[in-house]
């Protein structure tokens, strides 16, 4: 009887953590069908099912579960709109909608995931798509330049730095954001992804002190001496036997006070570690992206490289996300 009863429990119990599911799923399929939108005013589901040809059955299944947790509400009997919630995402034609990150985690995190009892019997791991992904990925990493970015333009500020690179750029925000408040400075943005470096210069398009090159960083070299030098989200491309040898490559590119900034996921991270730890577990799952570097690894890089590690603080304390300053001096 006991038994029964703890069996009913546990059940209960993984039926109620996995429940905020629900939100991220619904929320995701809104943005992806910009159904969110669609309901702006009060409308039925035939209606948009019919306007967007969508299988009614379906939308309606939707609609319930919008309305169970409240993402949208009823009038009379079937007349549905969206309720303004501030957390809901906007839609999928505003670049910034935070969408993009529901996106990622349902077409690619939580599928990998999902198969690691596959590639685990199996030995094998995926292999992660470039070119699919990288427009998607560039953008959630730009979700964190807000947090990151008070610590970038004090150091750049304290150490009057006027020439600086962006390693693996994405869509070019730090660069962008940097110019506002640095005019003077002069940027340069290396992207391997030709999609995202077109975006990067579309987005750069008005600002003439900023340069973004499509090239691979282990095949490009800058034309002059740089005092800033940023890796941003950018070392689980890199195989952890490189990663020294790359930083080796970028110190020589600094100008005497120059400083490389690096902003990662640490594995074993001292805040943070649920996250920085799932989100190494997708990164292992692929045979092309690798773990992210520990704080120790950080340590040991930059003492054989004689650099010296000036800052290493949390930006994401719960994501276990790094700001570190390695400098010449
Ligand atoms: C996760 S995104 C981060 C974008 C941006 N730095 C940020 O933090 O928001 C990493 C970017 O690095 C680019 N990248 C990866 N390997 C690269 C390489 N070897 N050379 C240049 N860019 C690279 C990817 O295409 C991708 O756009």
């Amino acid at each position: 009887m006991i038994n029964e009863y703890v069996r009913l429990l546990k059940a209960r119990n993984w039926m109620k953590k996995n429940q905020p599911f629900l939100y991220s799923w619904h929320a995701y399929v809104g943005f992806e069908l910009d159904l969110f939108s669609q309901f702006r005013s009060w409308k039925t589901v035939k209606e948009v099912a019919s306007s967007r040809n969508l299988q009614e059955e379906l939308l309606l299944r939707w609609v319930e579960v919008g309305l169970s947790i409240r993402h949208l509400k009823k009038k009379g009997k079937d007349k549905i709109k969206t309720a303004s919630k501030f957390s809901l995402p906007s839609t999928p034609k505003n670049p910034r909608s935070t969408g993009i990150i529901l996106k990622e985690m349902m077409e690619l995190h939580i599928p990998t995931l999902l198969s690691y009892p596959e590639l685990l019997r199996s030995n094998k791991k995926n292999t992660f798509d470039h070119e699919e992904h990288g427009p998607t990925v560039a953008r959630t990493s730009s979700l964190l330049e807000q947090l990151a970015l008070p610590r970038l333009m004090k150091t750049i500020k304290k150490n009057k730095m006027e020439r600086i690179i962006d390693i693996g750029c994405g869509e070019g925000g730090y660069l962008s954001r940097i110019s506002q408040k640095f005019p003077q400075a002069k940027l340069a943005g290396i992207e391997i992804n030709e999609e995202v470096a077109d975006s990067a210069r579309t987005n750069c398009k008005d600002i003439p002190n900023i340069k973004i090159v499509t090239a691979d960083v282990h095949e490009y070299s800058p034309d002059q001496q740089a005092d800033l030098i940023m890796v941003n989200n950018l070392l689980h491309y890199i195989q952890p036997e490189d990663r020294k040898q790359l930083l080796s490559r970028l110190k020589r590119w600094l100008s005497r006070k120059g400083s490389i900034t690096i902003i990662t996921p640490i594995l074993h991270s001292k805040k943070g570690e649920e996250f920085s730890s799932v989100f190494n577990s997708f990164f292992s799952a692929f045979e092309n992206l690798y773990p992210t570097p520990t704080e120790e690894d950080i340590h040991q890089i930059a003492k054989e490289l004689k650099l010296k590690v000036k800052t290493f603080k949390p930006v994401i304390t719960e994501g276990g996300w790094y700001f570190i300053q390695l400098s010449n001096r």
